[in-house]
């Protein structure tokens, strides 16, 4: 794994969204917390069970207010500057519990995922890896305002994908997978500590425009 000792601080709520035991998801985010961690990242271990709601009722909402799960979501959330979430794929989309907990979330104000990074990741025993259910995840979240890396991560035939140390057992996937992380990183850590990067002439060093194509104000 790459070490980078020099990263500004930067932190990542990382949950699985399968309450399995045993979930291939769960192994996964944990190995997404590790590789983080080993880039210099700060992780927030999460479970889905911590953030499990009741199917949403905005009657309910009225009358009892949020539950449990969702003000714990939106707690951790607001902690970190980002999340990654390993989800299975059910039936081609997200599933409903997972999508059930971003429902409730979307209705606090403000709204916690505004502006938040965020990495998906799946793992199936299938040979596309639930990837079609991190496409329907990023609906919703790309209407909430967060900026989904555009890389995301699905591990195929995850029940054969495992060392018994939680790394990958194919090197070469585990090497994508720790340069999908570690990118997911940088543009959330560019982001975060250097806003002003594409507004300073700083994109194009060593080049001298013309004043005709010059877009420094
Ligand atoms: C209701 C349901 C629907 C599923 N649909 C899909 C699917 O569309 N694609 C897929 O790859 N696997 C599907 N699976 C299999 C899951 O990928 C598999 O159970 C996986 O291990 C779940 O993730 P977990 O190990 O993290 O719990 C489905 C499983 C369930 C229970």
């Amino acid at each position: 794994m790459n070490e980078s000792p020099s990263r500004e601080q930067i932190g990542f709520l990382v949950f699985s969204a399968s309450l399995r035991k045993g979930s291939f998801n769960t192994r996964l985010a944990a190995l997404a917390a590790e590789v983080i961690e080993a880039n210099g990242g700060d992780v927030d271990r999460g479970s889905m069970a911590e953030f499990d709601c009741p199917s949403y009722n905005a009657d309910v909402q009225d009358r009892d207010g949020f539950p449990t799960g969702a003000h714990e979501l939106r707690r951790r959330l607001e902690r970190c500057d980002g999340f990654v979430i390993s989800s299975p794929e059910y039936n081609a989309s997200m599933p409903g519990l997972l999508k059930n907990a971003i429902d409730w979330v979307s209705r606090f104000d403000p709204q916690p995922f505004n502006e938040r990074y965020g990495l998906l990741l799946s793992a199936s025993p299938s040979m596309v890896g639930g990837n079609r259910g991190l496409w329907a995840l990023r609906v919703p979240f790309e209407h909430l305002g967060a900026q989904i890396y555009p890389d995301m991560f699905s591990l195929a035939q995850a029940h054969h994908a495992f060392e018994s140390d939680g790394q990958l057992a194919d090197e070469r996937l585990q090497d994508r997978f720790n340069m999908n992380i570690v990118n997911f990183m940088d543009s959330a850590e560019a982001n975060k500590h250097y806003p002003c990067v594409k507004r300073a002439w700083v994109e194009y060093l060593g080049e001298h425009p013309e004043p005709i194509i010059d877009r420094v104000q």
